[in-house]
């Protein structure tokens, strides 16, 4: 079809479907089906004329007048059922036979272009998913096939019988469809305008839910789960309100004022035919002939019952964002006692841990470990790598359970405890997680319990605002971070899981949120876990920033690290190696816990071959040349 005209210009939806989606086969079929139609179209519109001037000649008489307005009416609904066949036949053709792209198509299109693309230039509303764009799809190229053609030709036809009865009829009729049409289009571009930022809130609350619950890990480990959830909630509700309100500005205003214009239209050029029947100027006959043609009027109304139908439709993917609301959560945040300590001391008694592999296999990760970590200490945790040391930290923040043995914290069970109560008092520096599509200030308040700070920071009265923003910059400042070099500073957007910044970069932000975590109230927290947490750093940013990292420290905060690097636990009061479950015979004790790195040196053959090859010789051992 392109090659004719350019179908850009007749409708951008319609060119981007023949062109990109549609392969030759495709197409060739929609061709023969537009033809099909435009010439059914005419053998309809043609054959009551014909019968009826067979009958007498477009007659004056009032009853053979009823038969060939009878013949016409009949005529046409014939040639709608067969329409509707028609489109029902080669809409199966199309998706049955597998020359259709739509399964290429829809995965590049969800990565090229917008759903939205589809959905706000066409008169389809609809929140978007992909489930739908099919029918979308189809919808368009049908609707011009097969409704738009037919509408057009049965428009004609019925001005023209119009005409025929008397000109001034005529024109009230081509007025009429005049209005009809303008008005309709003038509705759609309406209906997208309003539906454009309704559509823009569904697609960013679709892209944060899947940034969300792909990062949820970083969820669990900041124990921020209802603040997720309260902020998920929100935005769906707005999303939801303006989805209402579009539906009811379009019911009340252009459906409702687009209806009564076409019924006074109608009953004008009725009116005026009655008048002019009943003045002997126009005939009966042709009375009658204009009367069925503004059988139009009727396919309006009909309109509006399709429309509800629409709706209907749309109305079943606002439902499923309204299910998503509803779904139970896995893990239970707000569940348990209070934590009411401040201090905070941690203990494993005899813990074991399965975890399941993709394939369901269980895979024995951690036997029977048990430590002790009194109130302050300063632990490092070293191991070779898939030992299970995150394992081991995932345990703490109750990310999983383990399998057998208790989890204490403060001589609890931690899964007696609410955790939303106890992850504030925790500072955690995760060793993989991805910043949100955020602002700089944004993801560094991640981590912030909503016990912490109720309010969301735009929320807050300006002064509150000033003071949140210098802690903010006092927390880059010691991760090593320089807001200074974004465009806007800390109210800087990432971008899509932090693209724009480096690997680095998202962990100084990381270490940054924990020293907001603790600034942002005073003596807090009392506990930082820190999973590898210089890994993407070069070893001078490392000694800086481990040094705010520890300086910044109440003296009583409880701190475990994890580090491949030995020189950055040094320093530690105690050291805890952990050997993969893999190298430990029955008698082996799995996690042991050391004075130093030297003594573990001493002790540990393994640890040894991975300090040698990292060239690190603890301080106290002396190395032989
Ligand atoms: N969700 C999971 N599903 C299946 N296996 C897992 C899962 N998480 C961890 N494992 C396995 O558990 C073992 C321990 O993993 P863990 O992340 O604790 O190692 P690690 O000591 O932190 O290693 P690294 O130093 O490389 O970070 C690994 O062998 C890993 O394959
Ligand atoms: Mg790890």
């Amino acid at each position: 079809m392109s090659e004719y005209f350019n179908l850009k210009w007749f409708d951008k939806n319609l060119a981007f479907i023949c062109e990109d989606l549609m392969n030759d086969h495709a197409r060739t079929l929609a061709v023969r089906a537009l033809y099909l139609v435009i010439l059914g179209s005419l053998l309809m519109i043609a054959v009551p004329y014909g019968i009826s001037w067979y009958i007498d000649g477009l007659t004056n008489q009032l009853l053979d007048a009823m038969l060939v307005g009878g013949i016409m009416f009949l005529g046409l609904q014939l040639f709608e059922i067969m329409i509707s066949f028609a489109r029902q036949r080669v809409r199966e053709r199309f998706f049955q036979q597998a020359f259709w792209f739509l399964p290429q198509a829809i995965t590049a299109l969800s990565f090229a272009r917008p759903l939205s693309f589809l959905t706000s230039q066409s008169s389809d509303i609809n929140g978007g998913g992909i489930e739908s764009l099919r029918d979308k799809v189809w919808s368009v190229i049908g609707n011009y096939i097969f409704t738009i053609i037919p509408i057009y030709g049965l428009a004609i036809f019925g001005i023209a019988a119009c005409f025929f009865a008397h000109p001034l009829i005529g024109l009230a009729a081509t007025l009429y469809a005049v209005v009809e049409l303008g008005l309709g289009r003038f509705n759609n571009r309406f209906i997208q305008t309003e539906m454009r930022p309704v559509i823009d809130l569904f697609k960013r609350w679709d892209r944060r839910m899947s940034e969300w619950w792909h990062n949820l890990d970083h969820i669990k480990h900041q124990g921020v789960e209802t603040k997720i959830l309260g902020l998920i909630h929100d935005e769906v509700q707005v999303a939801l309100q303006g989805d209402d309100r579009v539906w009811r500005i379009y019911y009340s205003n252009w459906i409702a004022i687009r209806q009564t214009i076409s019924l006074v239209f109608a009953m004008v050029i009725y009116g005026a035919t009655g008048y002019l029947v009943y003045t002997g100027v126009v005939s009966g006959a042709n009375g009658v002939l204009v009367f069925f043609s503004m059988q139009r009027v009727r396919n309006t109304l009909r309109e509006l019952s399709d429309q509800q139908r629409e709706v209907q439709f749309n109305l079943a993917s606002i439902a499923k964002y309204r299910r998503v609301l509803k779904k139970d959560v896995p893990f239970c945040y707000d569940e348990g006692e209070d934590f009411a300590g401040r201090d905070i001391c941690v203990a494993f008694d005899h813990v074991s841990h399965t975890v399941q592999t993709q394939d369901e296999i269980p895979k024995p990760i951690l036997r029977d470990v048990s430590l002790d970590i009194p109130t302050g200490m300063k632990v490092g945790v070293v191991g070779p790598s898939g030992a299970g040391k995150s394992q081991l930290m995932s345990l703490l923040v109750r990310a999983t359970d383990p399998g057998s043995g208790q989890v204490l914290v403060n001589n609890q069970d931690l899964r007696e405890l609410k955790l939303e109560s106890l992850l504030r008092y925790y500072g955690v520096i995760m060793q993989k997680s991805e910043p949100y599509e955020d602002t700089i200030l944004g993801n560094l308040l991640f981590g912030v319990s909503h016990l912490d700070l109720p309010v969301a920071y735009e929320g807050l009265p300006a002064h509150k605002q000033a003071k949140i923003c210098a802690l903010a910059r006092t927390a880059l400042d010691k991760a090593g971070l320089d807001p200074a070099q974004f465009d806007d500073g800390i109210h800087t957007n990432i971008g899509y899981k932090g693209l724009t910044l480096s690997g680095g970069q998202q962990q100084r932000l990381q270490i940054a949120a924990a020293h907001l975590k603790i600034n942002i109230t005073s003596d807090r927290p009392r506990l930082i876990l820190a999973d590898e947490p210089t890994a993407s750093l070069d070893s001078m940013s490392e000694l800086t920033v481990m040094q705010h990292l520890q300086e910044e420290l109440p003296k009583d905060t409880t701190m475990l690290m994890v580090a491949h690097r030995l020189s950055t636990v040094a320093n530690m009061d105690k050291i805890v190696f952990v050997r993969p479950l893999a190298m430990c015979d029955n008698n082996t004790t799995q996690v042991t816990m050391h004075d130093s790195l030297a003594q573990l040196y001493t002790a540990e053959a393994l640890f040894r071959e991975m300090a040698d090859a990292q060239q690190f010789v603890p301080e106290g051992i002396k190395k032989a040349a």
